[in-house]
């Protein structure tokens, strides 16, 4: 019997949306015939089980519906922009609020701005996410990775794995120059490191080191509240502390943020940035009005407004979080359990298997990220994602296939959709497919596009000969 228990869903459920079930012979035609073999191109209506993102795909809760219903669609100074910009004001204590269209969005703006009188602009960060390297590039900047060495470890149990490491901070503004130094980018949690989490300490450190050179301190705060959770129960002094004073804190030691509110805002669509310098908002507010629109809405329906000045406090609910993490959680120990490798400790939002383990005498060349994914899709119907060789591209001067550190296939889990039941089904499906391994094909491109191939790149299955 497995010790492994299920958290307590401190919600019922009020509203349902059926799920499809589909044969596995009706799947291998979906995923091959229709699809090219690209999980990205199944159509929503034969996925079983839906963990290719928890970006948007939340459940809204009746408040929130209740606030959509009252959204007030006046294009100036709405009365639903004025409850978000009053409610992010307190919970992040920062006083100038700008909404954008979704994060992304948030980013174009801060970076630009930020960026725009430097020539060969240089971001240090925890792993920046892969929106935020595209828009560092775009504003003709560079991204450099401070994460610490414990990221990089699979198996170590190490609490806050998304610490930035403020000895490679300094090394690389020293390397830079400080005036090529526009910002740091903290990102909460760290998604590129299996969504580990980032810890006060870490927050209070790095935001010394950024004092000390005059450097600006932001966060990229997507999920800000889990990381919030997990400060609460990891680190030492803040297991009595409310959620929302520990959000306080943590935004206390930085300059601004942007924000994906798809994510810890528990709404479907929206971005934010939050500063403290009106200078600094007044030219953000200026890119807004003509990329975003009015700065009151940023590309937002009153409505949608309204359900994220609803969202972010619920977001921050003790009793969710401790669901959502133990969830998270409770997928990773199940799998683990089973002999699964799993990315450990799990993060908060998702649980990463690591392939390169799972499927180590199948070339890289062959894509076993993408063979096991597809794999997991025929056997049950679940979407998960790879997070491996075919999304890390090819190297622009060689042609080559860059290779990350782990392949890595993501199972992210949306917000308040899923029961204990279709988890299980997931460990089944999953469980059931690793057993199997040794029997999965190999994977070859058959079109490939020239930027971002995983979205629509198109595969075949075939033979291979097996290393070792
Ligand atoms: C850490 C992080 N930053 C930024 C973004 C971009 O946000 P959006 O998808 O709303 O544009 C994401 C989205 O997944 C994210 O995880």
């Amino acid at each position: 019997m497995s010790e492994i228990s299920y958290p307590f869903e401190p919600f019922k459920i009020k509203t349902v949306e059926s799920i499809p079930v589909t044969t596995r012979k009706e799947r291998e035609k979906i995923l091959w015939d229709v699809a090219k073999g690209n999980i990205f191109n199944v159509p929503a209506r034969a996925i079983t089980i839906d963990l290719l993102t928890d970006s948007g795909t939340g459940a809204m809760s009746d408040m929130q519906w209740a606030a959509i219903m009252s959204g007030d669609e006046s294009y100036a100074s709405s009365k639903s922009w004025e409850v978000l910009e009053a409610t992010a004001r307190e919970i992040f204590g920062m006083p100038f609020i700008l909404p954008a269209h979704q994060g992304r969005g948030a980013e174009h703006l801060v970076l630009t701005v930020l960026l725009e009188s430097i020539t060969r602009p240089v971001v240090p960060g925890n792993g920046h996410f892969d929106t935020t390297s595209g828009h560092i590039q775009w504003a003709g900047g560079v991204g450099v990775d401070c994460i610490c060495d414990e990221a990089r470890d699979p198996h170590n149990d190490s609490p806050f794995k998304g610490d930035l490491d403020p000895g490679k901070l300094r090394a690389e503004i020293k390397k830079a120059g400080v005036g090529n130094v526009p910002l740091v980018i903290l990102t909460i949690t760290a998604n590129t490191a299996a969504g580990q989490p980032v810890s006060m300490k870490c927050i209070r450190d790095v935001s010394a080191v950024c004092k000390e050179y005059g450097i600006p301190l932001f966060f990229d705060a997507a999920r800000f509240s889990e990381n919030a959770y997990f400060i609460k129960t990891r680190e030492k002094g803040y297991g009595n502390k409310p959620i929302p004073e520990i959000v306080k804190e943590m935004f206390s030691y930085v300059d601004g943020a942007s924000m994906s509110s798809k994510k810890d805002g528990l709404v479907n669509i929206g971005g934010l940035v939050v500063c403290r310098d009106r200078e600094l908002y007044r030219k953000l507010a200026n890119m807004a009005t003509l990329f975003e629109g009015f700065p009151t809405y940023g590309g937002q329906a009153g409505r949608d407004i309204a359900a994220l000045a609803v969202g972010l406090r619920e977001g921050m609910d003790e009793h969710y979080l401790a669901w959502r993490i133990g969830q998270t959680r409770y997928l990773g120990a199940k799998l683990r359990e089973n002999g699964v490798p799993v990315f450990w400790p799990t993060g908060g939002h998702a649980v990463y298997l690591n392939i390169s383990e799972a499927m180590e005498d199948m070339p890289l060349a062959a894509y076993p990220g993408i063979a096991f994914q597809n794999a997991v899709y025929v056997e049950g119907g679940v979407r998960v994602c790879e997070i491996g060789t075919i999304l890390a591209g090819r190297d622009p001067d060689t042609g080559e296939d860059r290779h990350p550190r782990f392949e890595l296939v993501r199972l992210a889990i949306p917000r308040r959709v899923y029961t204990q039941t279709q988890m299980d089904y997931v460990v089944g499906t999953i469980t059931k497919v690793y057993e199997g391994r040794e029997n999965l094909k190999g994977i070859r491109l058959i079109y490939e596009p020239p930027v971002l191939r995983h979205f629509t790149a198109e595969y075949a299955e075939m033979e291979l000969a097996r290393k070792g």
